[in-house]
C-alpha cells in the first residue's frame, strides 16, 4: 500500500503542513509545502529531510545496518518486538490512529507493530538519521512515511499528532516526544539493563552497560512524562559465531571496532555462543502538567 501523505507531517524548512498530493502523478513520491519547499522520495521510498542541513553525527555504517538487519530478521529479538507492539496496540484508537517509531533503524520493530495493529491500520512514521537504515526500513514498511531526520531537531510532525512513540535502543528527545503525542498517547521506551549481553561484551570489547542508567532515564523523562509501567524482558540467546558477531557489531562497538576485529575475538568459540539480552520496557504517559 503506497503511503498517502498525511497532514500531520510538517515541512522541515518552514513547518507548515505539506499539501495533500491527492491524484497528483507524483503522489507519494513528492512532498510540497504551501511555501513551495519540495522533497522527492529516494528510490527506495524514504524522504531525506536533512538535505543541506549539514548535521554532524556518527551514523551507523551500511555494514552495521546489514548486521542489524540480518540479526533481527533471524527473529532473536521477536519477543521484544511483540512486547513493544502489544504495549502500543492496546492504546490505539479504532480510527485515525498514528504511531511514530523514533530511531526506527531497519524498521523491524515497526513492522511487527504494524502487523499486530492491522485492524486499526495506523498512519506510521519511521524516523532515523541513517539513510542506510532507512533504505531497509522503507522496503520493509512501504506503508509508513520513513524520514531521515535528526531527533535533536524539532520533529517534522504536528503537535498532538500521534498516539504512540516507540524508541527502541535509540536516543530520546522527551520534549519533542511530549509535543507530538496526543494527550492519551503513550511513549514506549526499550533500554538495556545492567548486564545486558555481558558474556558477549566481555569477549568482544563491546561497551558494558553501566549501572545507574535507569535512574538517569527516569530523571530525564520526569519533566514531560509519568511512568505507567516498567517490565524486564530477558531473552536467552543461542547463536552461531556469525550471529554473535553481527550482534556485537550492530551496536556501539561497531563504531570503534571493525567487524573483522570482533570476528577475530570470537574465532574458535564453541557454538552455540550463549548470551542473555537483559532489557527494560518502559511505558510513559504524558505528564498532566508538562514543564514549560
Ligand atoms: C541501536 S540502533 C536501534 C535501531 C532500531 N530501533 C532497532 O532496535 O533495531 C539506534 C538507531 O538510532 C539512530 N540514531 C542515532 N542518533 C540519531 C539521531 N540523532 N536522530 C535520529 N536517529 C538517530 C541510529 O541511526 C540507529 O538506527
Ligand atoms: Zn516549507
Amino acid at each position: 500500500m503506497p503511503f498517502a501523505p498525511h497532514l500531520s507531517l510538517l515541512c522541515p524548512v518552514c513547518r507548515q503542513p505539506f499539501e495533500p498530493s491527492g491524484a497528483h502523478p507524483q503522489a507519494g513520491k513528492r512532498l510540497v509545502c504551501p511555501a513551495g519547499h519540495s522533497f522527492d522520495a529516494a528510490r527506495q521510498g524514504y524522504f531525506n529531510f536533512l538535505v543541506g542541513k549539514g548535521t554532524a553525527f556518527e551514523a551507523d555504517s551500511a555494514a552495521m545496518v546489514e548486521a542489524r538487519h540480518s540479526f533481527l530478521a533471524a527473529g532473536h529479538y521477536l519477543p521484544l518486538a511483540t512486547a513493544v507492539a502489544a504495549a502500543v496496540v492496546r492504546v490505539l484508537p479504532a480510527t485515525g490512529a498514528a504511531v511514530l517509531d523514533s530511531g526506527t533503524g531497519t524498521g523491524q520493530y515497526l513492522r511487527v507493530l504494524l502487523d499486530q495493529a492491522a485492524a486499526t491500520a495506523p498512519a506510521a512514521y519511521g524516523l532515523d538519521i541513517s539513510k542506510y537504515a532507512l533504505r531497509r526500513a522503507a522496503r520493509l514498511n512501504p506503508e509508513a512515511m520513513n524520514l531521515v531526520w535528526d531527533i535533536w531537531q524539532p520533529l517534522p510532525l504536528a503537535t498532538d499528532s500521534v498516539d504512540a512513540v516507540t524508541v527502541v535502543f535509540a536516543p530520546r528527545n522527551p520534549a519533542e516526544f511530549a509535543r507530538v503525542l496526543r494527550p492519551a498517547g503513550r511513549l514506549v521506551v526499550v533500554t538495556p539493563r545492567s548486564g545486558h549481553l555481558a558474556e558477549l561484551a566481555a569477549r568482544t570489547g563491546m561497551l558494558a552497560i553501566e549501572e545507574g542508567k535507569d535512574a538517569r532515564l527516569a530523571a530525564a523523562m520526569a519533566s514531560h512524562f509519568d511512568l505507567e509501567s516498567s517490565s524486564d524482558i530477558d531473552i536467552p540467546l543461542s547463536l552461531t559465531v556469525s550471529q554473535a558477531t553481527d550482534l556485537a557489531f550492530m551496536g556501539p562497538a561497531g563504531h570503534h571496532l571493525g567487524r573483522e576485529a570482533i570476528a577475530g575475538r570470537l574465532a574458535g568459540s564453541r557454538e552455540p555462543v550463549t548470551a542473555e539480552a537483559r532489557l527494560k520496557l518502559l511505558v510513559f504517559t504524558p505528564a498532566q502538567t508538562p514543564a514549560e
